[in-house]
């Protein structure tokens, strides 16, 4: 096995493609964002990494909160559109139909689901901010749901690799977590 350095332009892949939403300058204002996960277990805490020339960062800074909506594949040209153009040209108050939860934050109807974050903490990397949000509602129509639970196939996301920049719906079910991995600690 030969493997080669590619250089360190490194994602991981895939990943979630997610529509964040905040108000800017007293409008909502929506962008698309891949660079997003969970980072704390309790509380609830989710980063998402934005690069320090976006109009979106002024607004969260602000409001101290945004959203984190989960956009469906019907909604792929929404989403990159949102993401080639910015609020600061281009207002984006009126693409969504919205609503809002307990912080007044934009929300995204016709996103599956929504997630509701209170601003935490701001981390100044050279290029990007890490907004580190504190989760405090998530929604969801029960048409998602299975089992209570948000259903990957009924919530129909899709995601995002890079440096080729192509989106992707997702594949297949292929075992159970924390349990497939249970057969080989059987065996030792
Ligand atoms: C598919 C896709 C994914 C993107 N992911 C990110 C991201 O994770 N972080 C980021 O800073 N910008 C990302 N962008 C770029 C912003 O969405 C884009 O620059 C947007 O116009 C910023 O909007 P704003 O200036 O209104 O805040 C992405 C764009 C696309 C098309």
């Amino acid at each position: 096995m030969t493997k080669i350095n590619i250089g360190n332009k490194g994602f991981t892949y895939p990943m979630p493609m997610t529509i964040v939403g905040a108000h800017v300058d007293k409008k909502p204002n929506f962008m698309a964002v891949g660079w997003v996960t969970r980072v704390n277990y309790h509380p609830p805490i989710i980063a998402i990494a934005i690069n320090k020339n976006h109009y979106t960062n002024k607004g969260i800074i602000e409001s101290k909160a945004f959203s984190v909506n989960i956009p469906n594949v019907e909604m792929i040209e929404e989403t990159d559109y949102i993401g080639i153009v910015s609020g600061k040209k281009i207002d984006k108050s009126d693409i969504f139909d919205l609503f809002y939860g307990e912080l007044n934050t934009p929300m995204i109807k016709k996103c599956p689901l929504n997630i509701e974050c209170s601003l935490r903490e701001v981390v100044n990397l050279p290029t990007n901010q890490i907004f580190l949000g504190d989760i405090v509602a998530v929604y969801i129509e029960e048409k998602y749901l299975t089992d209570e639970k948000p259903d990957i196939k009924k919530l129909n996301p899709f995601t995002l690799t890079m440096p080729d920049n192509n989106f992707w719906s997702v594949g297949s079910h292929l075992g159970k977590a924390w349990e497939i991995g249970k057969k080989i600690k059987e065996r030792n």
